[in-house]
């Protein structure tokens, strides 16, 4: 039997087969909304993209002031067993990125394509693989930030069209919210929390994260919401210190931020009680073993739903006609091989 890992790695496989499925014909979206990722979701400038980084040990998300992130990022990382690490896009499938600040550049290059080096957002996600030794199974999704007015150049509408991009994410049953909250900002005027509250009224989906403690005031701390007084969630509050713009401009190195981070809560005369359950690793870990747990929830759906994929791809080929070469049909086979694999794989995990 293979281990939750992996059935992790299984469910980033379909999620992309999905992805090339719904280009096809749009019947795969069915499927990939019912398989559990994580949101980053929260004010402009509170660290989600940063967030995102440290939880995969690596530089590669365009950060900064400002609205960066203008388009969904889906990011899926897949635990090899060894080897170098490299990144693929689906945009570009036949090129292997080695390079993390390329990966960055594409990042930024492919959200100008579509929005066309302005300051306005798209809604049609980028679509990113990352294969590492050092990653837990993961897929993960980069949000633009919550706003409250728009900038010079862009539409007064941003505000709104922000909202409902991030909406439509979060508002999802199988969608796991991590709700980003700066520590020097007052958490009850968190956009995080207050979309998280919105769409996640019991909280059993959101994980609360609390950055920039590092930034706060001397001589105030931020205890009381990391111990869930402030704001109670189910899940534990998670406090995070990422790397300051001044560490990204000295190309401060992720492995030296962990370990700066692990330092800073160790030491910390508020959190060192803490210090076994906050930061980036941290995170990590509980967010993958949450995935697990609800994936084996919704084995039986996921099963359910593969079967009708299958249906339906059967009834697509019977449609086109086969046997065909052409390299459309050629797909939907394969496609349909590959469920046919996951329908296997998971029934083996029902006993
Ligand atoms: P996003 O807009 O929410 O994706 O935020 P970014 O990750 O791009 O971060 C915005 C800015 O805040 C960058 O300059 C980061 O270096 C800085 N930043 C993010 N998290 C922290 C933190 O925990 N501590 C400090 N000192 N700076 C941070
Ligand atoms: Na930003
Ligand atoms: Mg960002």
């Amino acid at each position: 039997m293979a281990t939750m890992e992996s059935l992790i790695g299984l469910i980033n496989k379909i999620q992309r087969a999905c992805t090339v499925l719904g280009d096809h014909g749009g019947e795969g979206l069915s499927l990939w909304e019912a398989l559990p990722s994580v949101a980053v979701v929260g004010g402009q400038s509170s660290g989600k993209s940063s967030v995102l980084e440290s939880v995969v040990g690596r530089d590669f998300l365009p950060r900064g002031s400002g609205i960066v992130t203008r388009r969904p990022l889906v990011l899926q990382l897949h635990k090899t067993e060894s080897g170098g690490e490299y990144a693929e896009f689906l945009h570009a499938p036949k090129k292997r990125f080695t390079d993390f600040a390329a990966v960055r550049k594409e990042i930024a290059d492919e959200t100008d394509r579509i929005t066309g080096k302005t300051k306005q957002i798209s809604n049609i996600p980028i679509h990113l693989s990352i294969y590492s030794p050092h990653v837990v199974n993961l897929t993960l999704i980069d949000l633009p930030g919550l706003t409250k007015v728009a900038v010079e150049g862009q539409q007064d509408s941003i505000v709104e069209d922000i909202e409902n991009m991030v909406r439509s994410y979060v508002e999802k049953p199988n969608c796991i919210i991590l709700a980003i909250s700066p520590a020097n900002q007052d958490i009850a005027t968190s956009d995080a929390i207050k979309l998280a509250r919105e769409v996640d009224p019991t909280g059993e989906r959101t994980f609360g994260v609390l950055t920039k403690l590092d930034l706060m005031d001397k001589g105030t701390n931020a205890a009381d919401v990391l111990e869930g007084r402030a704001y109670r969630l189910q899940h534990p509050w998670v406090g995070i210190v990422n790397r300051s713009q001044a560490d990204i401009n000295k190309n401060v190195d992720m492995i030296v931020a962990r370990r700066k981070e692990r330092e800073y809560f160790e030491t910390s005369p508020d959190y060192g009680h803490l210090a076994s359950k906050m930061g980036s690793e941290f995170l990590a870990k509980l967010l993958s073993k949450h995935l697990e747990l609800v994936i084996r929830q919704r084995i039986p759906s996921i099963i359910a739903l593969i079967n009708k994929t299958i249906d339906e791809l059967n009834a697509e080929l019977d449609r086109i006609g086969r046997p065909i070469a052409a390299d459309g049909g050629a797909q939907l086979y394969m496609i349909l091989e590959l469920c046919r694999a996951f329908d296997r794989i998971f029934k083996e995990h029902l006993d």
